[in-house]
C-alpha cells in the first residue's frame, strides 16, 4: 500500500470521517477478509448475501487494522464511511495506481491460462523490478482492488487477471487499473451458462483491448480467430503471438517438442532473434502462455536471453494446476482439478496422452459448470476426447459429468481403442476405486470444476501411504 492518512482516504473516497482517526496512517495490506490483517491495514466491510462485514471490526483490531471503510460508524476502529463501499474501493485502487510514478500496469484475460500467465509473468518481471501481481486467481471486482492496493511507491510492474462473467465486467476492471499493455489469451467456451454465445464472450474478453490508449500494447493469440479479430478493438499497437509458429505472429515458437512429463522445449522467436526454451511447466498449453509472457516481457524492455531464461524457471505457483507428483511406488498424480471448461479439459487430456507413452493412464474427471444447455453434449465430447488420447481407464465422477461415459465408450468402439469407462457418484467412490486398482507405472489425472472437489480427491491419493 502506499501510505495515505485517512483524512486523504476520506477526500479521496468522498466520505466521511467517524471516530478519532484523521491522522491515523494505513500503510498495512487492504483487506477484505479480517483474517488477513496486519499492523497498519485498511479494512474493506463489504456486505456480502451471507455474512455483514461490519461484524467483523473486532477480528480487524485483534489482528492490527488501524481503519475501516464502511457504511455507518463501528465501534473500535475510527473509520471511513461511505454510501458505497465497492465504488470507494474502487476510487482508493484508482487513486493508487495513478499516484506511483512510471507503474506500468498489464491487464490479462482470457477463458484459460490466466492465473498460470500471469504467475509465470510475475516471475520474469520480478527479475527487473518489483512487480505485484494477483495472489492465486484474484480476478473480480474485488479481487482487482485487493492486488492494486498491494502497490508500493517502488512498484515498477503491476500485473492485473481480468476474470468475466459478463458484458461489462472487464471494462470495469480497467477502469479500476487502467492498463498500457493487455493481452488476450483464447477464447473459449468457459461461462457459456452465462454468456449465452461464444460471440458474447469475445466481446466481453476485447473490452480489455478496448481500454488501451493508443500508446499501448495488445497482446493478441494470432492462433485463436477470435482473439486475433480483436485487432480491430484497440487503438494500440497489436504485438501477435503464435505457439504454431505463424509467420505474422510477432513472437513465435517453432519446433515444440514435449518430454516424457509433457515439458515444452521450443525455439523462441521475436524481432531480437531466436533462443532455446525449455519450460518446468507441464502440458503444450503452457507454450501458448509463455509466447504471452514473452511478448509483454520484451515491452516491459527484457532482452530475449533474460526472457528465455526467465522461462524456463517458471514452476507450478498456484496451486492445482497440472501439479505432476511422483509417488514412491512409480504412480504419477496430475492434479488439474483446479477448474474445468471444455478447453482446459482438452489441454490436460492432450498432456496425459502425452506423458502416457507406454504407461497405463488414468483420467478421472468430473462435471464441468455452468455450460448451459450444451452441457450433457459438451460432457460426452470430453468423454470422446479421451478415447481419442488414448485413455486406457476413465473415472467419470458425479451426475453431472456422466455423459462422459457414453461418448467416450462410444468414440472408443469406433476407434478400437480399449478404454474402459467407470461412473461413481461422488470422490469418496472413486477413492475406493482408485486405492483399489491403480499400480506402480500408472499415469493418473484428476480434472473437474472447482466444486467437484477432485482436486483434493488427487491430493488424498498424492499423499497416500504406500509401500516403498
Ligand atoms: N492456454 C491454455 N489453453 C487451455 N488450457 C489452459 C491454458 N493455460 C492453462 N490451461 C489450463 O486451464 C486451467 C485453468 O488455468 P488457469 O488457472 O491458469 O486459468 P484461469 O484463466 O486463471 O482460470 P480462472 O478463470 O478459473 O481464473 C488449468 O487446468 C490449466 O492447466
Ligand atoms: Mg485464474
Amino acid at each position: 500500500m502506499i501510505p495515505l492518512r485517512l483524512s486523504e482516504i476520506r477526500d479521496i473516497v468522498g466520505g466521511t470521517l467517524a471516530g478519532d482517526g484523521a491522522d491515523v496512517v494505513v500503510d498495512g495490506a487492504v483487506v477484505t477478509d479480517t483474517r488477513e490483517a496486519v499492523p497498519g491495514s485498511l479494512y474493506v466491510a463489504r456486505v456480502g448475501e451471507h455474512a455483514d462485514g461490519h461484524d467483523y471490526i473486532p477480528s480487524a483490531v485483534e489482528h492490527g487494522a488501524v481503519a475501516a471503510l464502511t457504511t455507518r460508524p463501528v465501534d473500535g476502529l475510527p473509520c471511513v464511511v461511505v454510501d458505497d463501499v465497492q465504488a470507494a474501493f474502487v476510487a482508493l485502487s484508482r487513486h493508487v495506481v495513478e499516484g506511483v510514478d512510471g507503474l506500468v500496469v498489464i491487464g490479462i484475460t482470457g477463458s484459460s491460462g490466466k492465473t498460470s500467465t500471469k504467475d509465470l509473468l510475475a516471475g520474469v518481471l520480478a527479475g527487473v523490478g518489483e512487480t505485484v501481481a494477483p495472489v492465486g486467481s484474484l480476478n473480480s471486482e474485488v479481487g482487482v482492488p485487493l492486488t492494486v492496493c498491494r502497490v508500493t511507491p517502488t512498484t515498477r510492474f503491476l500485473i492485473v487477471e481480468m476474470g468475466a462473467r459478463g458484458i461489462g465486467h472487464i471494462r470495469y476492471l480497467t477502469e479500476i487499473a487502467p492498463p498500457r499493455i493487455g493481452a488476450v489469451l483464447n477464447v473459449g467456451t468457459a461461462h457459456m451458462g452465462e454468456f449465452g454465445s461464444k460471440e458474447a464472450i469475445a466481446r466481453a474478453k476485447s473490452e480489455l483491448v478496448a481500454a488501451l490508449p493508443a500508446e499501448g500494447v495488445a497482446v493478441l493469440n494470432v492462433d485463436d480467430p477470435a482473439v486475433a479479430a480483436m485487432s480491430a478493438a484497440t487503438e494500440a499497437r497489436i504485438v501477435g503471438t503464435s505457439a504454431a509458429g505463424a509467420p505474422e505472429a510477432t513472437v513465435r515458437a517453432t519446433d515444440v517438442t514435449l518430454d516424457e512429463a509433457a515439458r515444452a522445449t521450443f525455439t523462441l522467436i521475436t524481432p531480437e532473434g531466436r533462443a532455446p526454451v525449455t519450460l518446468g511447466l507441464h502440458g503444450a498449453h503452457h507454450v501458448a502462455n509463455a509466447l504471452t509472457v514473452a511478448a509483454i516481457a520484451r515491452e516491459c524492455g527484457l532482452s530475449l536471453p533474460d526472457i528465455a531464461a526467465g522461462l524456463g524457471a517458471g514452476r507450478p505457483v498456484s496451486r492445482w494446476r497440472m501439479e505432476v507428483t511422483e509417488r514412491p511406488d512409480g504412480v504419477t498424480i496430475v492434479n488439474d482439478a483446479y477448474n474445468a471448461n471444455p478447453d482446459s479439459m482438452r489441454a490436460a487430456l492432450s498432456a496425459l496422452e502425452g506423458m502416457g507413452g507406454q504407461r497405463r493412464t488414468w483420467a478421472v474427471l468430473g462435471s464441468m459448470l455452468e455450460l448451459g444447455p450444451d452441457s450433457d453434449a459438451e460432457h460426452a465430447a470430453i468423454g470422446a476426447e479421451a478415447a481419442r488420447r488414448g485413455v486406457d481407464r476413465l473415472v467419470v465422477v458425479g451426475e453431472m459429468a456422466r455423459p462422459m461415459v457414453d461418448g467416450a465408450t462410444q468414440a472408443a468402439e469406433e476407434a478400437g481403442a480399449r478404454l474402459e469407462a467407470t461412473f461413481v457418484a461422488d470422490a469418496d467412490a472413486a477413492h475406493d476405486l482408485l486405492v483399489d486398482e491403480i499400480t506402480s507405472g500408472d499415469v493418473v489425472l484428476f480434472k473437474s470444476s472447482r466444486d467437484a472437489g477432485l482436486r483434493l480427491l488427487g491430493d488424498r491419493l498424492t499423499q497416500m501411504e504406500v509401500p516403498e
